[in-house]
């Protein structure tokens, strides 16, 4: 007997348009979409969700997490399993994790290892990005190595931080990855601007919370993104992908690259960027909830990154999940900025807070909507044509959305490790009510359904 699911009723969005009718599901895949108008040919004996008009959009996925991220002195407090319950509850039913630095001088593959025991229990598919910390000759043949044996089809490289590599380091790796066909992304910060202005603040005795913005302007992102450009560029095009973008300087940074006619560059923008500012900042108490890197910008990057997604200058919104308990993790940060470990919950919000400020505010259409959220995601990072859309025989991960559900955000009431999140009190129009993850009801009116550890690693292919 087969494993099928009708869902009847449905206004369905895919990133190329938006219809009524049926989706038939059977065996994880999805096997028949039925348009309004034509026969609606539900199998005799078939289960069926009805789902009354409301709006079907493919899953979500979310290429930027950090579950179970350990920064040494803290440990992210989403672990593989909460993590991804939480991100199932917000209709994200694939993930691509950015993992954690490993010991100093690690082989490629040690934290793919760590990796692979640490998200045995997740309960939606799942990847990990490579971190490169280091390269020799045989972090470069490695990079091979773990495309052919784990799937790992792109990797990240950090301009700053304890592990922040040089250009010539970064035009090595880069190179590499133009043979391979990987995407290489970047955290993109100057690490002198970053020491300059931290020495200078604490020489001066400002490290409350309102001197880490300060500490990290967006010249200091705009010249890594154009730096990080460029030496994708001289790698022969390279595929160049630059993780959470900003501000305004570091947009026109890639506006004028791609006006220059380099190919292959892409860049994600984060929820917190598009809706949260740098005044958040400005008390002392509260403002470590937003520590993360880079820092909340102004009012006026806001604008300007919503008006890149409503033109398609913008790939992808990821969310850089990154929680740490307010009460506790983030009070190291109390009396030195510096010292309060960065990052922000967001997993199981993302696709609720587009859905809501972006199309229902009329900032996206839907297409472009399911574009950013789940179908470039996954074309970039190598799960496509499996993820992020909705066609026949693609895997069956939905959201199911009632767009007319008015709610307001209470960290109370997500699924999220964390003692609060950075949207509290919002107002939203729209909401996922159903997700559905390999043909699966994995969450329903909010209540999480699967099982522990349903989830597969995903082995990813370079993106053509
Ligand atoms: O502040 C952030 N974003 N923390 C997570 C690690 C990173 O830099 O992406
Ligand atoms: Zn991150």
């Amino acid at each position: 007997m087969k494993r099928r699911l009708y869902i009847a009723g449905a206004r369905i969005g895919t990133s190329r348009e938006v219809f009524s009718g049926g989706l038939l599901l059977e065996e994880g895949r999805i096997a028949r979409i039925d348009r309004e108008g034509e026969p609606c040919r539900i199998p005799e004996g078939c289960e069926t969700v009805d789902a009354g008009g409301k709006v079907l959009l493919p899953g979500g996925v979310d290429v930027h997490t950090h579950f179970d991220l350990d920064v040494g002195f803290a440990r992210a407090s989403d672990d593989f399993y909460t993590g991804t319950v939480a991100a199932a509850c917000g209709g994200t039913t694939a993930v691509v994790d950015h993992m954690a630095f490993g010991p100093k001088g690690c082989a490629l593959s040690h934290q793919v290892e760590v990796y692979r025991r640490l998200a045995e229990d997740a309960v939606i598919d799942y990847g990990f990005h490579g971190v490169i910390q280091h390269v020799d000759e045989q972090v470069l043949a490695d990079m091979a190595v773990l495309l052919e044996n784990e799937g790992i089809a792109s990797h990240k490289v950090y301009m700053t931080y304890d592990y922040g590599l040089g250009d010539e380091e970064i035009l090595r790796v880069l190179e590499r990855a133009a043979e391979l066909g990987l995407t290489i992304c970047a955290h993109c910060e100057n690490d002198g601007m970053l020491r300059h202005f931290r020495k200078r603040y604490r020489r001066q005795g400002k490290l409350s919370a309102r001197y880490h913005p300060l500490s990290r302007p967006p010249q200091a992102e705009a010249e890594a993104v154009f730096r990080f450009l460029q030496l994708a560029r001289a790698a022969g095009d390279a595929r160049a992908y630059v993780v959470h973008l900003s501000s305004r300087e570091a947009l026109e940074t890639l506006a004028f690259v791609r006006e220059g006619g380099q190919e292959n560059v892409f860049a994600e923008t984060c929820p917190q960027y598009l809706l949260l500012e740098d005044s958040l900042y400005d008390d002392d108490r509260e403002g470590l909830k937003y520590i993360m890197s880079p820092p909340l910008r102004k009012g006026a990057d806001r604008e300007v990154l919503w008006d890149a997604l409503g033109r398609d200058a913008l790939d992808t919104v990821g969310t850089d999940h990154c929680p740490f308990f307010f009460a506790t993790q983030k009070q190291r940060g109390a009396k030195d900025f510096t010292q309060c470990p960065n990052g922000a919950p967001g997993v199981e919000l993302r696709y609720a807070l587009l859905f809501s400020e972006g199309y229902r505010q009329g900032r996206l259409t839907l297409p472009q909507l399911v574009r950013l959220c789940a179908t470039r995601p996954a074309q970039l990072f190598g799960l496509a044509p499996r993820k992020g859309d909705i066609a026949v025989g693609a895997d069956a991960d939905l959201v199911l959305f009632d767009p007319d559900l008015r709610w307001t955000v209470s960290g109370d009431s997500l699924h999220e490790n964390v003692d609060y999140t950075p949207y509290e009190g919002l107002c939203l129009t729209g909401k996922p009510v159903m997700t559905i993850a390999g043909g699966e009801v994995l969450v329903k009116e909010g209540t999480f359904l699967g099982r522990k550890g349903r989830g597969r690693y995903v082995k990813r292919t370079p993106a053509t």
